[in-house]
């Protein structure tokens, strides 16, 4: 897809990627609207881009279905749809629901969502794209979360599903797997630091995939690496992993020590 006069939809535009997307889709010609939860800032980094901005909270369906039809009466059709809103809490099992559900509407059905109501006009039309922004924790893990790592794999799974069901006809579906990238996501994260990469080199590689017409998108060539272990010899990846966690929580430790404390993505 070249995006020149192509209507596209970020969400998770105020920050981070989201933020990036938005800035270089609006270089390249399209007409972006840029929709997150944080009104304030949105509309801020929205103005400063040329993009429109669409307040929405993406953890419920009505906010999705607002957002689409918000643009529907003012853009008409969509060409591009960027479920791009991510969150990163939770630890482990002992994790409240709450937290659990959280996650889980905004890594995951925020795209079922989408998806659910964009569908049938793309069908129609013949056209339609999806890019949706899991994570290389989709294919690896999260060493920190277990709801992010679970709701990383099922936003692989169900962008996977999409492309299989409806490629046939005329629906693109790319699906980003960044791993490090530095946005605030990471700012405490030190293990996914070492490795970061900037959101121009993301942005980068979103749009080489998208001109391509690519399903699977990748910041670091250590991820499909990792995902080749993963498929030879599960249970040493898994050994792998375990020696990597030790590392990631001493150094959270020292960051801890030194006062930068313990929000992870
Ligand atoms: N930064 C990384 O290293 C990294 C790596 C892999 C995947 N990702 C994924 O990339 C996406 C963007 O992450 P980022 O790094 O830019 O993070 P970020 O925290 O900088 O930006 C996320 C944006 O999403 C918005 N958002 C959160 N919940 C929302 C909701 N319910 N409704 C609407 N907007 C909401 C936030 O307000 C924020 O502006 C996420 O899906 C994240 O999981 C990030």
């Amino acid at each position: 897809m070249e995006l020149e006069n192509k209507t596209v939809v970020v969400t998770g535009s105020a920050s981070g990627i989201g933020k990036a997307l938005t800035e270089r889709f609006v270089r390249e010609g399209a007409t972006v609207i840029a929709s997150d939860r944080n009104a304030e800032a949105g509309e801020k980094e929205a103005g400063a881009s040329g993009a429109r901005f669409v307040a929405a909270d993406v953890s419920h369906e009505s906010g999705v279905q607002k957002l689409i039809e918000d643009v529907w009466a003012n853009e008409g059709e969509i060409d591009l749809f960027c479920s791009n809103a991510g969150i990163a809490i939770g630890a482990g099992p002992e994790s409240p629901d709450a937290q659990w559900r959280l996650i889980e509407n905004v890594n995951v059905m925020s795209h079922v969502w989408a998806a659910r109501h964009l569908l049938p006009r793309m069908l129609e039309r013949g056209e339609g794209y999806l890019l949706n922004t899991a994570s290389a924790a989709g294919l690896l893990t999260e060493l920190h979360s277990a709801p992010y790592a679970v709701t990383k794999h099922a936003a692989l799974a169900f962008a996977e599903w999409l492309a299989i069901t409806y490629g046939d006809r005329g629906i693109k579906v790319s699906c980003l797997c960044p791993e490090g990238v530095w946005t605030p996501m990471i700012q405490n994260a030190p293990l996914l630091q070492q490795t970061a990469v900037t959101t121009d080199v993301l942005v980068e590689a979103v749009l080489e995939a998208l001109s391509q017409e690519k399903f699977l998108i990748t910041t670091h060539p250590t991820t499909l690496q990792s995902f080749q272990n993963k498929a030879q010899d599960y249970d040493n990846w898994i050994g792998k992993m375990r020696r990597l966690r030790t590392k990631a929580m001493s150094l959270l430790q020292g960051a801890a020590l030194s006062g930068a404390g313990e929000k992870q993505a």
